[in-house]
């Protein structure tokens, strides 16, 4: 069976800086409660007319710049996202069309945070089965318009940002490869962090009075995140290890989702890992969700932290919960 590579990594955010100071004037909240609590100092938000799909376009242009294939040589989209433009179909076919591809198979998925990481999984059995040759994965979202900015919303308000990770997957004949991935889910946990509305076990799946009530607004029991983010993140990275006969030494770079850096911090101690293996941005862009992995990989491989040959780990945690990781020799 062939082996897979990741021969192109990009990303892209948006210009408009939100501080933490900013969102002071929008809500009760304070720059020293943000710091404290999640290691934010701010984040990327959108101007108005702007889509997922176009976050996602610019930052596949620079995947596929690094790969060196046009964009008429992919043969899949998978975009993971939970912020797609429009509520159906997913935002894989706008950029289809954006970019001017061929009639090929594109899709979204749904996974969360560790949408980037379902995806890759998928792009990488497309690759090793011969199926596809040049696979684009996607990771971007727009939170900044899905969120409660105000008070009674600044629990998740000052968390999120947006941006785009892409990279571009295709066979290996060299050293660099895919070496596994590990994906889970316990759907029991879907309340602790969820969007409720538009629902289709309602009939009309939205309303006026839904919307009053904020049901359209995420949901997040933030104490029982925390819990079991710092379980499932070092158990599905010694997972990824242990599958290929590696040690934490043997690691060159850890990039986790960036979901609040206490949890980070929390995952490098448990793993005995210095800070300085373990990739953070979350201080520049809050989280950006399903585009958090994309992105640090792609800023880590630019600041010159990911070499060739480099073992690297990539691990996720999210709503669902789902949870995943994946081992990569770079
Ligand atoms: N600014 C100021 N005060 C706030 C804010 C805010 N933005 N948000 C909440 N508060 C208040 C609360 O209302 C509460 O006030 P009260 O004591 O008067 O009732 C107080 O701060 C403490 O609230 P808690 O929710 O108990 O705060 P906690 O210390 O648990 O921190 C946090 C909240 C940061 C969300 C924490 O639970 C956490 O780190 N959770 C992990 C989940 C997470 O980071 N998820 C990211 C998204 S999910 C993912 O990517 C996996």
């Amino acid at each position: 069976m062939r082996k897979t590579k990741i021969s192109g990594i990009g990303h892209y955010v948006p210009e408009n800086i939100v501080t933490n100071k900013e969102l002071e004037k929008l809500m009760d909240t304070s720059d020293e409660w943000i710091v404290t609590r999640t290691g934010i100092h701010e984040r990327r938000w959108v101007d108005s007319r702007i889509g997922t799909s176009d976050l996602a376009v610019k930052a596949a242009e620079k995947a596929l710049d690094m790969a060196k294939v046009s964009a008429k040589d992919i043969d899949l989209i998978i975009f993971a996202t939970l912020t797609s433009d429009y509520n159906f179909p997913g935002s894989a076919v706008q950029v289809q069309d954006k970019m001017g591809m061929d009639t090929i198979g594109a899709f979204d998925i749904k996974a969360a945070c560790s949408a980037f990481i379902y995806g890759l999984s998928i792009g990488d059995q497309y690759v090793k089965t011969s199926q596809a040759d040049n696979v684009l994965v996607i990771g971007a979202e727009i939170q900044s318009t899905g969120v409660d900015i105000s008070t009674k919303g600044r629990d998740m308000a000052v968390l999120f940002g947006d941006g785009a990770g892409a990279a571009v997957l295709q066979p290996s004949n060299g050293s660099s490869e895919i070496l596994s991935t590990h994906i889970h889910s316990q759907g029991k946990y879907l309340k602790e962090l969820w969007v409720e509305v538009p629902t289709s076990i309602e009939s009309p799946c939205i309303t006026k009075e839904m919307i009053d009530e904020g049901r359209h607004y995420p949901q997040m029991n933030g104490r029982e995140v925390f819990r079991h983010a710092i379980t499932r993140f070092p158990e599905v990275i010694m997972e990824a290890l242990n599958k290929n006969n590696l040690t934490i030494d043997d690691v060159n770079m850890f990039i986790p989702h960036q979901a609040n850096l206490r949890i980070t911090q929390s995952v490098a101690k448990r793993l005995g890992v210095g800070m300085d293996r373990m990739y953070s941005n979350i201080e520049r862009y809050g989280n950006t969700t399903g585009a958090s992995i994309p992105i640090a990989l792609a800023e880590a491989y630019q600041e010159g932290k990911i070499k060739k040959d480099d073992i690297v780990i990539l691990a996720a945690f999210g709503s669902g919960f789902t949870w995943a990781s994946a081992a990569i020799r770079w």
